[in-house]
């Protein structure tokens, strides 16, 4: 792992991109690696099969295709070691299993992804953890919520469908004094525009359903941890029993390759969009950290080196509105799943906030900017704003 970490150091985002985790010197010279698929490993000898020394033993501790993209991602994350398992929120809930212990106290972001709460408010619950909410905005003020008991202090940045950017650096710097350790869901960001880990993060989760399969069609999370966090996160996830298939690794391999391209090209659409819907009558606010209207954009500047695909927009209004809006859009579609190429929107619904729900004058809507044409995505939003208009 190291080695290879080293080597790739030196060279640009694109050509990390490009030829991480793979040589194909290796497999006598195919660009791409084989798709390894497995169960059984055989031994060549008793003495070897009881000695635990081979490199793979069984199918669930990894393959060579899921190597390659664990590799792949520990070069653009920085991490010790990376784990994958079979969705986005499996990476989170994995690490959170691993370090929580009854008694445990939680500090969870409120503008959290919606099915991470659901899973703190009902598995961590039972299993006797507190799980206390804090504001996304907090800072170096988090200190004055941690505890004696506090161990896991879980960021997101910017928060799930409202896009409050987090102080990290602030955050982290207090949950280490307490010896409480710090994992980021970096999912809008990817490594490529916020490496975790370089701002102190111990555990950096990706739900890589998004952008690094790129095309809706892949359910996948990565989980990278630094060295001090690697062996317990490392130890939970081989007890539970998780592992993905080489088909999935291998198309989330290649999504890699062309990753930052159209990462870059989701967030010149976003930006030029935002910028747009900004200046529309019926349009209240839009919640995308890259303008500078956005009051997180001082932090976002500081921490990010772009700004992803996916913002929202408050439209003046309530529930009619906001349906009559998505039901008036055609190239949009109406679904959940971001990081796709294609474009999408929704109505969010923040009545599960504790802290941050109450606050947009109007209807809240998603919007995930795909690789389509602009013009033609700002004709759609303009019919679908007419359509708002309309409702009385
Ligand atoms: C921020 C964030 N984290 C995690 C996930 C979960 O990913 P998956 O859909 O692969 O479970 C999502 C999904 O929308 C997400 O938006």
């Amino acid at each position: 792992m190291g080695k290879e970490l080293d080597k790739m150091a030196k060279f640009g985002i694109n050509t990390r991109l490009a030829h991480g985790g793979y040589d194909p010197r290796d497999y006598h010279g195919f660009v791409n690696p084989p798709i390894v698929h497995a169960s059984t490993v055989l031994f060549p000898d008793a003495e070897t099969m009881a000695s635990h020394k081979q490199k793979y033993g069984y199918a669930t501790h990894g393959t060579p295709t899921t190597d390659a993209l664990c590799q792949a991602i520990d070069e653009l994350e920085g991490s010790f070691g990376t784990l994958l398992v079979p969705s986005g929120l499996a990476a989170v809930t994995i690490p959170l299993l691993a370090f929580l212990s009854p008694g445990d106290h939680l500090l969870m972001v409120d503008s959290v992804y919606g099915n991470t709460r659901y899973f703190c408010n009902t598995m961590l619950k039972r299993l006797g953890i507190e799980v206390e909410y804090y504001d996304p905005l907090i800072g170096a003020d988090i200190e004055k919520l941690i505890r004696p008991n506090t161990t896991v202090v879980f960021t997101e940045s910017p928060g799930s469908n409202t896009f409050e950017i987090q102080d990290i650096p602030a955050i982290v710097e207090k949950a280490h004094a307490a010896g409480a350790i710090v994992m980021m869901d970096n999912t809008w960001a990817t490594p490529l525009y916020l490496k975790p880990l370089d701002f102190g993060v111990d555990i950096s989760i990706h739900a890589a359903t998004k952008y690094p399969s790129g095309h809706s069609d892949i359910l996948m999370g990565t989980i990278s941890a630094n060295e001090k966090c690697f062996k317990r996160l490392d130890d939970a996830y081989t007890a539970i029993g998780l592992c993905v298939a080489g088909d999935d690794a291998y198309d989330v391999l290649r999504g890699l390759r062309t990753m930052k391209l159209r990462l870059d090209r989701h967030g010149e659409n976003a930006l030029e969009v935002a910028r747009w819907i900004e200046k529309q009558p019926g349009v209240l606010e839009v919640l995308h950290p890259a303008l500078e209207s956005h009051a997180g954009h001082a932090l976002w500047k500081r921490d990010f080196t772009g700004a992803a695909g996916v913002f929202s927009i408050v439209i003046d209004g309530g529930t009619p509105q906001a349906r009559a809006f998505l039901n008036a859009l055609d190239i949009f579609g109406l679904g959940y799943s971001w990081g796709g190429y294609a474009s999408l929107a929704l109505q969010v619904n923040l009545s599960d906030r504790v802290l941050t729900g109450k606050k947009y004058a109007g209807a809240l809507i998603r919007l995930q900017i795909g690789l389509e044409d602009t013009k033609d995505l700002i004709a759609d939003l303009e019919k679908a704003l007419s359509a708002a208009k309309a409702v009385q």
